[in-house]
């Protein structure tokens, strides 16, 4: 991991409330003030270890409180029910607040899109541009008005710059209008479920608009497909394993005892790539950092993120396979 040059520190939790269906707002008190940008996450050590990251949903004028907006997932790997888990007096290990996700001041135009509980990474993003009394649109799409985080909040501050999606309510997004509606000079910033923020992508991209005025930020934990059990192996080790639904490729491997290389964990950087030989069933690429090109070839795979779905078309196929080559 790359901590190097990362500064932890002891963050205590403070508040624990529901903010809507399988999301908990958490607030932190930190020892060591820290300004927060619009954009900003921090870095949780779990008791196992490993880490996550969640975004900074809003920080206090002294910089010593934190809040976050957390999912517990289906298929957490240990961090969200980890983090569900916390209660006010608990002590937990952070990082300072990092950045990955800046908002550049100074767009003619901007459109905020968030999608369920990407809703955390954006939030902080809708208050600076209100404050600087900007040119913006927030677009918040959601499943169910329950599900939906922070939405009165977000009603009571961003008013008529405020347009709400919510699919069960038909009023569902069209990414179409949406990007149609944007002009070269608007900067778009997203976070949500990976089939939203594609089909913007690749309405942006069918629109030439300019792609550096395109920005997002990833979870790393939604798919094409359900989360399910799939096997693993790679031959040249001997190794054969399954991934259990609620875990990544790259911890089963580790388990078994496969030296894996990674970093972010988000399907960002590309450190945890793996050669895939074979597979039964389909790739469900759940990464932002290969090309479309390369997802559909299928020959390499995210492991922190990208999983393997069964083949439903195949009436012998029980669970995924895929067979790995040693780089
Ligand atoms: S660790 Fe960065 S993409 Fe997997």
């Amino acid at each position: 991991m790359s901590t190097n040059q990362i500064r932890w520190q002891r963050g205590r939790v403070v508040g624990v409330e529901h903010a809507a269906d399988s999301i908990a707002e958490i607030v932190l008190a930190i020892d060591i003030a820290h300004r927060i940008e619009p954009g900003a996450h921090i870095d949780v050590r779990l008791p196992s270890g490993d880490t996550r990251s969640y975004s900074v949903v809003a920080g206090s004028a002294d910089g010593r409180r934190l809040t976050l907006g957390v999912h517990r997932s289906s298929t957490s790997r240990g961090g969200s029910e980890y983090m569900h888990s916390l209660r006010p007096g608990d002590e937990i290990d952070i990082t300072e607040p990092l950045q990955n996700f800046p908002l550049r001041v100074g767009a003619s135009r901007y459109v905020l899109l968030a999608g369920g509980v990407g809703i955390t990474a954006i939030c902080a993003m809708g208050a600076v541009l209100r404050r600087l009394s900007a040119d913006y649109r927030f677009v918040y799409v959601g499943r169910s008005r329950s599900a939906m985080a922070f939405l009165s909040e977000l009603e009571a501050l961003h008013g008529d710059h405020l347009d709400v999606h919510i699919d069960d309510e038909g009023s569902g997004l069209d990414v179409v209008t949406l990007v149609d509606g944007v002009d070269h000079h608007t900067e778009l910033y997203m976070c949500g479920p990976i089939r939203l923020m594609d089909a913007v992508r690749r309405q942006w991209h069918d629109r030439n608009l300019p792609m550096p005025n395109l920005r997002y930020e990833t979870f790393g934990n939604s798919g094409w497909f359900e989360a399910e059990e799939f096997t693993v192996a790679v031959p040249e080790l001997d190794v054969t394993t399954t991934v259990g639904a609620d875990e990544s490729m790259l911890d089963a491997l580790r388990r078994a005892g496969v030296d894996m290389m990674f970093d972010c964990l988000k399907g960002e950087c590309g450190l945890c790539q793996v050669s895939v030989a074979s597979v039964d069933g389909r790739v469900d690429h759940r990464d932002v950092f290969f090309s479309e090109q390369q997802k559909n070839s299928a020959s390499r795979m995210c492991a922190c993120v990208s999983r393997v779905a069964r083949d439903s078309a195949s009436p012998r196929s029980t669970t995924g396979a895929v067979t790995l080559d040693l780089p």
